[in-house]
């Protein structure tokens, strides 16, 4: 299959592909999405072949307005209101029991619930539009590697597989968004942290519990005890949770084993380190989470480019985006811990 690039002023055509039953990726304020249309099985089907994606997992539902979620959803609690007035368009998913009918099954994985989302971006919004079709959509990267912040790592992963990309530029949060289950008796509980902070929410509906199980995860374990692959780059990567200092140490350790060390750190780590590692990559300033968690996906893929074999990748604090940024990162890592 060919893939067609299309630019904004060509939305029609990308909706026409949508509309057609085709997949198409797209520009969101989070990551790009992969869509097609939530009604039609057959379309949300070619998403899980392009992407090699498992079907038992359920794809968040794209919609273009407040009203169009409350008509695929069965429910519409004080939360959900609450959340939508605050924050759509925007960064956050919510988890609502869905109406009878109006989704293909295979978007929800059988399950009784939906996740909905209103992306922010104009690209975002007038595709949805365009097509008159809620669309299903998960990020559009090879299932396990790290989520695509541009046109261009949609085009590598994926060309061939789908049948068209919008690019309109960047996408500016650079993790997914939040997704929140409201359909819980107790609270409210984030099921996978994202681009918008479990602390703006409590500012807005009170305290939400964090789930601690990998159910809002790309991929579902082949087998019990397996390990997850996410956002795994080919190198191997590690989280250096330690002083400025010791940064010399860890790389010192791998480089004498025979490693090629690329590091993804902030500006003073690599104004320190970085002359000594065969690959750099900035996340920005000095405890600026906001910028760590906009670019770590892009770092992730950057070392293909270059000698690097082993990754050392910077640990942040857990407040605000740095928990999105810590959960992405430590499944890139499989939970390896430099301290
Ligand atoms: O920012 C984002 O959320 C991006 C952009 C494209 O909008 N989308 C995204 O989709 O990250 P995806 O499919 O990669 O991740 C959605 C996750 C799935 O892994 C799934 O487990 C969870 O959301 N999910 C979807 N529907 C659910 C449901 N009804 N109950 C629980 N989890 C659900
Ligand atoms: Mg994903």
């Amino acid at each position: 299959m060919q893939t067609q690039l299309f630019h904004m002023d060509q939305m029609e055509e990308a909706a026409a592909l949508i509309r057609a039953g085709h997949c198409v990726a797209f520009q969101t304020e989070t990551v790009y999405g992969l869509g097609a249309d939530a009604s039609q099985e057959d379309a949300v089907k070619k998403i899980y072949e392009a992407k090699g994606r498992p079907s038992d997992n359920p794809l968040i539902v794209h919609v273009s307005s407040v009203d169009q979620a409350r008509e695929l959803s069965a429910a519409w609690p004080k939360t959900a209101e609450q959340l939508v007035q605050a924050f759509w368009p925007g960064p956050i998913t919510l988890i609502l029991p869905v109406k009878e009918g109006v989704l293909a099954d295979v978007v929800t994985a059988g399950l009784d619930t939906v996740g909905l989302r209103f992306p922010a971006t104009e690209a975002a919004q007038k595709l949805i539009q365009l097509a008159g079709c809620p669309i299903a959509a998960p990020s559009a990267n090879s299932s396990g590697k790290p989520s695509p912040t541009t046109a261009d790592h949609v085009y590598h992963d994926l060309q061939g597989k789908i049948a068209g990309i919008v690019d309109t530029g960047p996408a500016t949060v650079g993790v997914e968004s939040t997704i929140i289950d409201l359909t819980a008796k107790a609270m409210p509980v984030i099921l996978r942290p994202g681009g918008l902070s479990r602390e703006d929410i409590q500012a807005v509906i009170g305290p939400v519990a964090v789930s601690t199980s990998q159910v809002a995860d790309d991929q579902t374990p082949i087998a019990p005890g397996m390990k997850y692959k996410h956002y795994s780059p080919d190198e191997l990567v590690y989280i250096v949770d330690a002083p400025i200092d010791e940064w010399g140490h860890w790389m010192s350790h791998f480089q004498e084993r025979g490693e090629k060390v690329g590091v993804l750190a902030d500006q003073a780590v690599l104004n320190r380190w970085g002359k000594e590692a065969v690959a750099q990559f900035s996340l920005g300033d000095e405890g600026d989470e906001i910028s760590a968690s906009s670019r770590l996906f892009e770092g992730l893929r950057f070392f293909a480019e270059t000698p690097a074999t082993v990754i050392l990748a910077q640990a942040y604090d857990l407040k605000g985006l740095g928990a999105a940024y810590m959960n992405r990162l430590e499944k890139a890592a499989g939970q390896k811990y430099l301290r």
